[in-house]
């Protein structure tokens, strides 16, 4: 089968390197195309192999191969984790699932390649009428904005979310499941591309952080809607943004820490969140997976029931074959996804960009 291997850690954005015996010590890329890769075998009675469909992009998936992630996986390793795709075959011990359904999971790794084997505990029926690549990109993403704002968060129709970098992949997804919850939703974003997207989402205030200024511009929103401040703050970009946007938050409020796409880890003073009466949340949303994987399996049971009501929306900005995979990380590196990226696995044409 064919595999994206990570065999050395570094920038994945360079160009590709050839496949695994040719050239690969002079190449500068950390990952390279294993043509031939040993299929995996069904490892217990209850295993799964799903011929994978497709598999998307999380920053998560970039800063693992840089080195930079929580997680440090043995090199060489697959990367990879959600995706989406057809049951290949079963292990004599499965009832959940049978050869041709279609399923959608997540791993810790290993989803970069044709196949994967997973148990049948850890798979989701993708429900009849919903696009199987847009279900590749459903459970990270949605998944952790979802466990964040209705689990973590209890977030209501009386609150106001106010979503940092919202047109990202976890961004698209907190927006979406804030109008779900009824909340009023602030998106920060960069550009009139991506503003333009948020706004067809019936986002209520988008703020474009490129020619805005972030706090002032909430702070007219609010007051126009006669709203004393935000109640819950959805954060995967910290930094500088985090540190202005404090400013907004009412007594009370919470603050979900997803994520740190600038780069900077921000300070949050515990004064201010003594006298405010703030609640921080950190959230890890793969842990979820060791410690409450019953909240995380209800979860993304009721994200694929939504995804099948058209609730939410999977929307995929870039799709490339898996030897193009460095242009894929380069437009997650370059801030020039909308939603999300994905690899396509059976499909051998150049780079699609719906941009
Ligand atoms: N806690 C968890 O369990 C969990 C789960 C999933 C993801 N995450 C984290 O959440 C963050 C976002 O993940 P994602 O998959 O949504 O990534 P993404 O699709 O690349 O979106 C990140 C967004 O952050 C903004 N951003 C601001 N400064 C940036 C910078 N210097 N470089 C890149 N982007 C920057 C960009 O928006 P603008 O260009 O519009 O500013 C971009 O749209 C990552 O840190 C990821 O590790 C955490």
């Amino acid at each position: 089968m064919e595999a994206l291997l990570c065999t050395r850690l570094g920038d994945p954005t360079s160009s590709i390197s050839a496949p695994t015996g040719k050239n690969s010590e002079s190449s500068s890329s950390p990952i390279e195309i294993s043509r031939n890769h040993p299929i995996p075998e069904l490892d217990s009675p209850t295993a799964v192999r799903v011929k994978v469909k497709a598999t998307s992009l999380n920053f998560a998936n970039y800063l693992e191969i840089l080195g930079k992630y929580q997680e440090k996986p043995l090199l060489p390793f697959i990367p990879g984790s959600d995706y989406a795709g057809t049951v290949d075959a079963v292990g004599p011990a499965v009832t959940k699932f049978k050869v041709g359904d279609h399923v959608c999971s997540f791993a810790d790794l290993g989803s970069y390649a044709t196949f994967i084997v997973q148990d049948q505990s850890l798979l989701f029926g993708v429900p009849k009428g919903c696009d199987l690549v847009a279900a590749a990109a459903l459970p990270v993403a949605f998944g952790t904005s979802h466990v964040a704002l209705v689990h973590r968060a209890n977030l209501n129709s009386s609150q106001v979310l106010l979503v940092l970098g919202a047109a990202g992949g976890v961004g698209v997804a907190a927006v979406q499941i804030g109008k779900v919850c009824g909340a009023v939703v602030i998106a920060v974003a960069r550009g009139a591309e991506k503003v333009q997207f948020l706004k067809s989402l019936g986002v209520d205030y988008v703020v474009d952080s490129t020619n805005q200024n972030v706090t002032a511009s909430v702070k007219e929103f609010l007051k126009s809607r006669n709203l004393k401040g935000v109640d819950v703050l959805y954060d995967p970009v910290g930094g500088k943004l985090t540190k202005e946007t404090m400013k907004l938050l009412n007594w009370g409020a919470q603050i979900l820490v997803i994520g740190f796409a600038s780069g900077e880890i921000p300070v949050i003073p515990a004064n201010i969140a003594l006298v405010k009466n703030w609640t921080v949340h950190g959230l890890y949303w793969g842990s979820y997976r060791t410690h409450r994987p019953a909240v995380l399996e209800d979860s993304i049971c009721e994200l694929l029931s939504w995804m099948e009501k058209g609730l939410i929306t999977i929307h995929i900005s870039h799709t490339y074959s898996l030897s193009e995979a460095n242009l894929a990380f380069s437009a997650i590196k370059d801030r020039k996804a909308i939603g999300k990226v994905l690899i396509l696995l059976d499909d051998l044409g150049g780079v699609r960009s719906k941009l």
